[in-house]
C-alpha cells in the first residue's frame, strides 16, 4: 500500500551571520514533527533553507568585500553544521538563490501577470529597510516599525502590485470553512481583527533599488521583493512549474507550515492568495508558533541577547537542548529560555528521571542476574497499573502529537518514567535480592526494562542519540524498537543481555557550567544588526577598536574565488597574520607586497572560503573603485605594530 504523504516546512531563514538558539526552535519542531510522522509510517519530506536576497545581505557583503552569494555560501554552510549538530532530518534544503528558485519565482511572476493578478503602478509608502517592509501609517506603532519599532521612511517609485484585496472575502470564507486551516486559533483572530477588518490593500511586488534579488523577467529594472520569492520556495522546492515536478504531483499540497509569530500574517494572508491566484490547493495548516524570550525579550541579534545555541550542546547534548525546547516551550506560546532553567531541568528531568532510571535497572539486572532479563511468574496486583500505564501512554502520546500538542506528549512520556521509578520504590528488588526471592525479582525486573524498551521508542520523535543509546545498554533486538512495538507489552525476549553504560545524561555542576558558559558566550553586539545606535557611537566604542600599522607579507589568491587574497600581514607580533580581503579586483600582487597599511587587529575573526582571517584591512571606494589606506610616505616607513589613534 502506498504510504500516506506528509510535507513539512520550517520558514527559510535570513542568513545571519549567528543563529541564536531560538531560531533553532522552528527546526528542532518540526524535525520532531517529521520524525513522529516518519516513524507513524508517512512518506515525510520536510524542507527548510534560507532566504538569501535582499538589500541587508547586499550591505553586508559589500562592507565584506565579497560578493553576496560568497557571503551568503559561508553562512549556509555553516547554517547546515548547526542543523547537522541538532540532528536536524531534513529532505531538502532550498536556498533562493537556487537556479531551480529564481525560475520558479520568474516564471510565477509572469504567470500573475498574464493573468492580470499583478499589475504595474506607482507606489509611496513607509518603508522600513531592516525589515524590508512596507507599512501603512496605521500600522506604525508611535510613528515606527511595528515589528522592530525602527524608524520608517517615505518612499515613492515605479512598482508592480499583486491583488491581494481581490481575495479579501475569499480568504476569509476559507478561514471560516477551514476552522483548522489557522493555528493558533489566537494568531488566526487577531490577524482577523488587525487586518482584515480594517481591509487589505495590494501588495507591492518589486522594487527598482535593490540589486541582489530576482529580476522581474520582462521588466529588467525592476526586481521581485521580498515576499513573492522567500514565500514561493514551498513550491519551487518542490519543482513547481519545472519539467521535474513530481514531488510537487506528490507532496503539494503542505500538511504544515511551522512558522513564528511575527511572519505568521504573511503566511496567512499573502501565501493562500498567491496560491489562490496560482489555482492552487492551499496548504492544510499554518501554524505560528511563539518565541524564546530572555527576561521577556525575544532573543534575537537586535536586542544583543543571542546566544549560540552550540554553547548549550557542548554543555550538555543535543539532545538535552532539543528536550527543553520541546518540553519547556508550550507551541503557541513564547517560552522563557535561561541557562540556569535549561541545566536544572537537564539535571532533573534528564538526568535523575530518565538517565537514574536505565542506569538502576541496568544495574539490577547486572547484580541479581548477570546481566540477563528473565521472565518470572509471581505477579502483584500493582504491577498491572504500570503495565496498563505503559501501553497506553502511546496512544496518549499520538493523540497529542497529532494535535502538535508535543510538550504535552513528552509530558505523558514523563509519567511513564515516573511510575517506573516509584515501581522500583515500591517492589524494592534489593530486598527481594537479599530473600532470594527470584521468581518475583524477575517479574520485577523484566516489567522495568520493557517500561525502558517502550520509553526508548517513545522518546525517538524528540531525542536522536538516546533512543539508541538506551537500546543498546538493554540489549534489546532493534526489531522491536518500531512505532507500533511501543504498543505492545511483553514483546522483549528473555534472556536479552543488558549491559553497564555510562548515565544518559551525566549531571552538571550548574554553578561552574554557567561560569563556563559565560566565558564563552560571545556577548558582543552585533552593531550591524543593532540599527537604534547606527551612525552614532560613542567614544568608548570608538576606543575599543584597535588600529595598527601592518606591513603585507605574503600574497596568495583564494582557490574558487575571483576576489579574495589570502595575505600574510606583520602587525608587530611574534607571528604574521592571516587577513583575508576582497582586493583581486584592484591590486595585483606585486602591487600589494610589503605595502604598508591600516590594519584593524581586534575583529573577530571569521571564516571566508575556509581560511580564517583575522583582522581587516581598510580601504575606501566602492564595488567599482577601491583603494587601500596606505602608510607610505616621503618620511618613510613606521614601525610595524604601531597604534593609529
Ligand atoms: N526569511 C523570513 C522567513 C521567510 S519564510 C517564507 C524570516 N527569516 S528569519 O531568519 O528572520 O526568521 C526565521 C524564523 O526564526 C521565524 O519563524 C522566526 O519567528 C524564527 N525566530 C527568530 N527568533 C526567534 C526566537 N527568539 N524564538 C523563536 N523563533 C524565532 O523571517
Amino acid at each position: 500500500m502506498e504510504k500516506p504523504k506528509y510535507y513539512i516546512t520550517t520558514p527559510i531563514y535570513y542568513p545571519s551571520a549567528k543563529f541564536h538558539v531560538g531560531h533553532c526552535y522552528c527546526t528542532v519542531v518540526a524535525d520532531t514533527i517529521a520524525r513522529y510522522k516518519r516513524l507513524r509510517g508517512y512518506d515525510v519530506f520536510f524542507m527548510t533553507g534560507t532566504d538569501e536576497h535582499g538589500q541587508k545581505i547586499e550591505r553586508k557583503a559589500k562592507e565584506a568585500n565579497i560578493t553576496p552569494k560568497e557571503y551568503v555560501n559561508d553562512i549556509v554552510s555553516d547554517t547546515k553544521k548547526l542543523w547537522e549538530d541538532l540532528g536536524i532530518t531534513y529532505d531538502k534544503y532550498i536556498r533562493t538563490t537556487d537556479k531551480e528558485h529564481v525560475e520558479c519565482v520568474q516564471k510565477i511572476f509572469e504567470k500573475l501577470y498574464n493573468s492580470g493578478d499583478i499589475y504595474k503602478s506607482e507606489y509611496e509608502g513607509l518603508y522600513c529597510t531592516p525589515c524590508e517592509s512596507f507599512w501603512t501609517e496605521t500600522q506604525l506603532v508611535d510613528g515606527k516599525c511595528p515589528d522592530c519599532g525602527r524608524e520608517v521612511e517615505l518612499v515613492k517609485e515605479e512598482s508592480y502590485f499583486f491583488r491581494l484585496s481581490k481575495y479579501q472575502d475569499r480568504l476569509i470564507k476559507y478561514f471560516e470553512e477551514n476552522p483548522e486551516f489557522l493555528e493558533p486559533i489566537s494568531r488566526k483572530n487577531e490577524l482577523i481583527n488587525n487586518f482584515f477588518k480594517k481591509g487589505i490593500e495590494d501588495l507591492c511586488v518589486s522594487r527598482t533599488g535593490v540589486k541582489w534579488a530576482i529580476e522581474v523577467p520582462f521588466d529588467k529594472k525592476h526586481t521581485v521583493y521580498v515576499w513573492i520569492d522567500a514565500l514561493s520556495n514551498y513550491i519551487s522546492g518542490l519543482g513547481y512549474l519545472s519539467e521535474n515536478d513530481l514531488n510537487m504531483n506528490k507532496y503539494w499540497p503542505a500538511d504544515l507550515h511551522l512558522v513564528g509569530k511575527e511572519i505568521f500574517r504573511f503566511h496567512a494572508m499573502i501565501w493562500p492568495a498567491l496560491l489562490m491566484a496560482l489555482n492552487l490547493p492551499l496548504p492544510k495548516k499554518i501554524y505560528g508558533h511563539g518565541w524564546l524570550v530572555v527576561d521577556g525579550n525575544k532573543i534575537s541579534k537586535s536586542f544583543g541577547n543571542y546566544k549560540d545555541p552550540r554553547i548549550y550542546i557542548n554543555a550538555t547534548s543535543r539532545d538535552a537542548l532539543r528536550y527543553f525546547l520541546l518540553h519547556e516551550i508550550t507551541l503557541g506560546q513564547d517560552g522563557n529560555f535561561s541557562e540556569e532553567l535549561f541545566l536544572e531541568k537537564s539535571n532533573s528531568d534528564l538526568s535523575n528521571d530518565l538517565g537514574n532510571l536505565v542506569s538502576r535497572v541496568t544495574a539490577m539486572v547486572l547484580k541479581y542476574n548477570n546481566g540477563i532479563v528473565c521472565k518470572g511468574n509471581k505477579k502483584e496486583e500493582y504491577d498491572d497499573e504500570l503495565i496498563a500505564l505503559a501501553k497506553n501512554t502511546v496512544i496518549e502520546v499520538e493523540k497529542l502529537m497529532d494535535d502538535l500538542k508535543i510538550n504535552d506528549a513528552i509530558t505523558q512520556i514523563w509519567k511513564l518514567i515516573d511510575k517506573s521509578n516509584k515501581y522500583i520504590d515500591l517492589s524494592m528488588p534489593w530486598i527481594l535480592g537479599k530473600q532470594g526471592d527470584k521468581d518475583r525479582l524477575n517479574v520485577v525486573l523484566y516489567n522495568l526494562v520493557e517500561c525502558i524498551r517502550i520509553i526508548g521508542i517513545l522518546l525517538r520523535p524528540y531525542m536522536v542519540d538516546v533512543p539508541d543509546e538506551i537500546f543498546r545498554q538493554i540489549g534489546v533486538d532493534l526489531d522491536i524498537t518500531n512505532w507500533d512495538d511501543a504498543k505492545e507489552f511483553g514483546l522483549l525476549k528473555e534472556g536479552t543481555k543488558v549491559i553497564k553504560g555510562d548515565n544518559l545524561f551525566p549531571r552538571i555542576d550548574i554553578k561552574e557550567e554557567i561560569k563556563k558558559m559565560n566565558e564563552n558566550l560571545d556577548k558582543k553586539d552585533d552593531e550591524e544588526e543593532n540599527e537604534d545606535t547606527k551612525g552614532i557611537i560613542t567614544i568608548d566604542q570608538l576606543d575599543k577598536v584597535e588600529l595598527k600599522v601592518g606591513q603585507i607579507k605574503e600574497v596568495s589568491k583564494i582557490e574558487k574565488s575571483d576576489k579574495l587574497y589570502k595575505l600574510s600581514v606583520d602587525v608587530g607580533e611574534e607571528n604574521l597574520r592571516t587577513i583575508v580581503s576582497g582586493l583581486v579586483p584592484f591590486y595585483k600582487e606585486e602591487e600589494l607586497l610589503n605595502k604598508q597599511v591600516v590594519v584593524v587587529t581586534n575583529l573577530k575573526p571569521a571564516k571566508l572560503r575556509g581560511v580564517e582571517s583575522n583582522g581587516m584591512l581598510l580601504a575606501a571606494g566602492d564595488n567599482d573603485v577601491v583603494k587601500l589606506l596606505t602608510l607610505d610616505n616621503n618620511e618613510g616607513f613606521l614601525e610595524n605594530g604601531s597604534n593609529i589613534h
